[in-house]
């Protein structure tokens, strides 16, 4: 709504409480293991006049939150009656990829995708939401998202508020633009109306006691600050990956698009009255989307997103207007939640590097793609390949001017530091994205157990849905190499590997048959670690490579030769 740009904020709230306020909805739920979901099309009255047209779960917009268990195995039905090719991803979960509803898991208009898988996650609020390659903004802006809640004993032997829709409300905070017609436009960079739970301008009845918020930023760009009115104080339980080891106190927490944070607001003092659930965002450092200037230059900010009227203020998410208490509240939280031991850096095996750039340098950047170690997504092209059980340190520099959630499926990680930094408490326990500021470098521990040789890869990518859109993701496969290198050996009847065995003492591997002048090759451990490369002139169709110092072990020994390739798998004793 472009007539918004020149208002001041204080008109901006005027304009805002014309609308009048709306009672917050709270998504209706699934529990169980069989879930059946049908992603449709909808309309919602957002405005006086036309309808806008929306997309979402079993309704018009949004979608049933899901209570899972922990070590349930579940049945999931998705329907797809939106008239667009898409898919559907559990966001968060250790989930095979096959059943990770990436990119590659295209569910036709009119066809079913029927994922099944065992439940891994510690309890935590996850998410699930479209991810068709170039489509993921449109689908999630048009209304598809919605919770997943999953349940362990270990929280359940906590006194924790966990009555859904009574002293346990799910929050996913998002901001749109809407046209002229009333009609949401996607991609847009003018995203001025907040909403919560798909509402504008609502409030919330909560009981004067212990309340939990499961939050979730589900925009497709804005990084909002969360706090209270009066600067009360709230703790933080969870992040992306469950419980963190303590309540945290905050006044403000910061969320970048695809966080989650289980929130406890202590209402007990406060009957009969209302406080506001802002984004202070006049308080977000420039560099980030929401900041008054979301893009940082070297030596100027630069242009690119900041015609926004909510880019740079304080707004309202959401009222809380505080009614009596319930018969037996949770009174107090408990000192210390779980034992969640961080995985170390010694543990790690492997350091990989990851670069954000923009695709063109200078003042235009923001204007631009942005790349992730010089590449742009490609559905045909595997980026990494993980070594089951691999524990790796992931080292991302971001050298753009603007600051990107990072995401990575399949695991949860920890953060090991930000610029050479411990990371504040709260980004302590188990994360799924983390935000990247311009000219920072964070790094974090994982660990890759499960799901080895799928026939689907994994993605990484920007949480900015227009940047992942345009290209900012990746692909990862987790790879066994002992079952891998079994499948690969080729029996090959015309190159010759001699000996096989090698030994110390017979170190020269004599590689004959090869029909070509050049060849290249390498030769990788269990792991997948490349431990020898090279180029070789091809004489009498042979060549030697002198495998002297190498550990003892098994190795694949890929070649590429004119017009074939060639693997072996060889013994080093
Ligand atoms: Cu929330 Cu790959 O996505
Ligand atoms: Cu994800
Ligand atoms: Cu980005």
């Amino acid at each position: 709504m472009i007539s918004k740009f020149s208002l001041t904020p204080v008109l901006f709230f005027l304009l805002f409480s014309l609308y009048g306020q709306n009672q917050l909805p709270i998504p209706d739920t699934i529990s169980g293991t069989n879930f059946e979901l049908n992603l449709q099309n909808g309309t919602v009255q957002f405005y006086e006049g036309q309808e806008t047209t929306t997309m979402g779960t079993n309704g018009n917009i949004l979608g049933p939150t899901l209570f899972m268990n922990k070590n349930d195995f579940v049945n999931i039905h998705v329907n797809n009656n939106i008239e667009d090719t898409t898919t559907i991803h559990w966001h968060g979960m250790h989930v095979s990829a096959a059943n990770d509803g990436g990119p590659h898991t295209t569910i036709a208009p009119g066809e079913s995708w029927n994922p099944k898988f065992t439940v891994l996650d510690k309890a935590g609020t996850y998410w699930y939401h479209p991810h068709l390659h170039e489509k993921t903004n449109k689908h999630v802006s048009f209304g598809i998202a919605g919770f997943i809640v999953v349940r362990d004993n270990e929280e359940k032997a906590l006194s924790l508020p966990r009555t859904y829709g009574v002293d346990d409300f799910p929050l996913v905070v998002q901001t749109k633009d809407f046209d002229e017609n009333n009609q949401i436009i996607v991609p847009s960079n003018s995203d001025d109306v907040p909403m919560v739970n798909a509402t504008i301008n609502p409030f919330l009845e909560v009981p004067a006691q212990m309340v939990r918020f499961r939050l979730l930023n589900g925009s497709s760009q804005r990084v909002f600050n969360l706090g209270l009115t009066g600067n009360q104080v709230f703790y933080q339980i969870g992040s992306d990956g469950g419980l963190l080891n303590k309540p945290v106190a905050h006044t403000r927490l910061q969320m970048a698009p695809g966080e989650r944070a289980e929130i406890v607001i202590g209402f007990s003092e406060m009957k009969g009255n209302s406080i506001q659930l802002m984004s202070y965002a006049s308080e977000l450092s420039n560099g980030i989307y929401g900041a008054a200037y979301p893009g940082m230059g070297f030596m100027m900010t630069l242009i690119g997103y900041n015609p926004n009227p909510l880019n740079g203020i304080n707004f309202k998410l959401l009222e809380f207007r505080v009614v009596d208490s319930t018969t037996n509240p949770v009174i107090l939280l408990p000192e210390t939640l779980v034992n969640d031991i961080p995985l170390s850096e010694n543990q790690a095996k492997t350091t990989r590097n990851l670069v954000f750039t923009p695709s063109q340098m200078g003042p235009n950047q923001l204007n631009g793609n942005f790349l992730i170690n010089g590449q742009h997504f490609n559905m045909d092209v595997i980026n990494f390949s993980i070594p089951l059980n691999n524990t790796e340190i992931w080292t991302i520099a971001n050298q753009s001017a603007i600051a990107h959630p990072f995401h990575i499926h399949d695991v949860q990680f920890y953060v090991l530091d930000r610029n050479g930094l411990t990371p504040p408490v709260s980004e302590q326990g188990r994360k799924d994205v983390i935000l990247i500021h311009p000219m920072e470098t964070v790094r974090f521990i994982t660990q890759f157990t499960d799901f080895a040789n799928d026939s689907v890869p994994y993605m990484l990518h920007c949480h900015m849905l227009t940047h992942e859109d345009k290209g900012m993701m990746l692909q990862f496969e987790v790879v066994d190499q002992t079952t891998r290198i079994q499948q690969m050996v080729i029996n090959n009847d015309v190159v010759k590997f001699y000996p096989n065995p090698l030994s110390s003492k017979n170190s020269i591997l004599s590689v004959s048959g090869i029909k070509s002048e050049l060849v290249k090759y390498e030769l990788y451990d269990l792991l997948g670690q490349l431990s020898i490369k090279g180029e070789e002139s091809i004489k009498n169709n042979s060549f030697q490579i002198d495998v002297s110092g190498i550990k003892p072990g098994a190795y694949l020994i890929k070649i590429w030769a004119d017009n074939s390739t060639y693997q072996q798998k060889i013994v080093v004793k």
